[in-house]
């Protein structure tokens, strides 16, 4: 039988994903499912009047514009879902939870589920939602979304501006699934095409502890910890002001993370935690060709060239100083759904993490949250994270039951 994919979501990635999906495999089916306002309605609109058209920039100036024929465009997920192999769903996280219950029932043995990007705890929204199925299921989270993309017309037009040479990935396979991994793998390589390459790592836990999730928390926390309340003349620079002092701290949390690794791999035998290293090897192999001193982190992060410029996230004075923006997404996001997590891990493996807990305690404060009480997470806000402790799982081999 044909080939078919479904794309979950109506932004730049999901009219990305499908153009890309229609060109590399042109025999498949490539249904839309978009369960937000008239998006279905316009985007089916405007592909009966003409296809979707995607131009792609590639670095060596080039570009190529090619078409994409979506078949079904719906918001009607019983329409769509029980005929995919491979479902992406590619929306922003906080929509996560509504796609995923839109498509659970209807999700047919041995699909493949994407999240294009996820984070940590994706798979546990999929099997809480799903149940016993999701044991018939895999799951893969993406790092990242590959592609630098913006709808130019909705439903008409995508340009796709830059692709990664790489992107990581990690997979987990319901006890009932009988594909390998490398099968899935491969099912999803052939969809993106000649790039990104994907890379697998070895188990879905080694994602979030060697994921810099502590890096914005920890460079705010030196920067600002002793901050006396008055307002700054200039926004300071984010890491190229990393000091000696932030550096620690963030050297600290990278060994903590690769403590918790260890303490993993010794609890749960067969499991690799080999992909867990070292924040500045971390650095090393994701902006190879941009660090211009990676001798030490500290160097590594002031000299990245992809950092260049960037600042402090800042709110203007009214007599044009600033004032550090602790509302801003370095926080309120990254410490829920990413330091959090880390932190959640940890202490499931029973790892001390004494120097996640000072700067989660002072994190947590600025975003008027309660996530940790002195070392444990019983805070009254621990509910709103991904932390794995709120899905029924009580020690690190419960990680691993599925
Ligand atoms: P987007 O901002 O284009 O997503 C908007 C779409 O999300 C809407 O069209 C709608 O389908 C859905 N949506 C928005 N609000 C909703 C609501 N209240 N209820 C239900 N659905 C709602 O996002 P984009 O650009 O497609 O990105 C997807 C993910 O990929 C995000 O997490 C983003 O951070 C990440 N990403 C995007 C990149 C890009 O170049 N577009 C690059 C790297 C990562």
């Amino acid at each position: 039988s044909r080939r078919n994919i479904l794309i979950c979501g109506g932004g730049n990635g999901a009219h990305c994903i499908a153009a890309i999906a229609s060109s590399t495999q042109p025999e498949a089916d490539v249904n839309v499912l978009t369960l937000f306002a008239d998006e279905a309605e316009r985007w089916r609109e405007s592909s009966q009047k003409a296809p979707l058209t995607a131009t792609r920039s590639y670095q060596d100036g080039s570009a190529y514009t090619f078409e994409a024929h979506p078949k079904i465009i719906t918001k009607d997920p019983s329409l769509v879902v029980p005929h995919a192999n491979i479902i992406f769903i590619v929306v922003p996280a906080f929509t996560h939870q509504q796609y995923i219950e839109a498509i659970a029932p209807h999700v047919k043995d041995s699909s493949i589920i994407v999240g294009l990007p996820a984070r940590f705890g994706f798979e546990f929204q999929i099997q809480r939602s799903m149940g016993q199925n999701a044991e018939r299921c895999a799951i893969a989270s993406f790092e990242t979304l590959p592609w630098v993309c913006r709808i130019e017309e909705f439903g008409v037009s995508i340009r796709i501006m830059g692709t990664k040479d790489m992107v990581i990935a990690s997979i987990l396979k319901g006890s009932r699934y009988e594909k390998d991994s490398l099968n899935i793998f491969n099912e999803i390589q052939t969809i993106f095409g000649e790039s990104p390459k994907i890379k697998l790592l070895s188990n879905y836990l080694s994602k979030p502890l060697v994921s810099p999730d502590f890096i914005h928390p920890a460079i705010l926390y030196a920067k600002w910890k002793d901050w006396d309340g008055e307002a700054v003349a200039e926004k300071p620079l984010f890491y190229q002001g990393v000091d000696h002092k932030a550096a620690q701290y963030l050297n600290d949390l990278s060994e903590e993370m690769i403590s918790t690794a260890r303490e993993i791999a010794r609890q749960q035998s067969g499991v690799d935690t080999k992909d867990v290293v070292p924040l500045i090897d971390w650095y090393k192999n994701h902006y190879s060709d941009q660090l211009v001193d990676d001798s030490s982190l500290m160097r590594a992060l002031q000299t990245n060239k992809a950092y260049d410029g960037l600042v402090h996230p800042m709110k203007e004075t009214s007599d044009g100083k600033f004032v550090p923006d602790f509302a801003y997404r370095y926080l309120s996001e990254d410490v829920p759904f990413g330091m959090a997590v880390q932190k959640g891990i940890a202490e499931l493996a029973g790892v001390k993490t004494p120097v996640m807990d000072e700067v989660l305690t002072w994190a947590q404060e600025k975003i008027g949250k309660e996530y940790i009480i002195g070392s444990k997470l019983t805070g009254k806000n621990v509910p709103e994270t991904l932390v794995p402790q709120n899905y029924d799982i009580a020690n690190i081999g419960d990680l691993f039951k599925h």
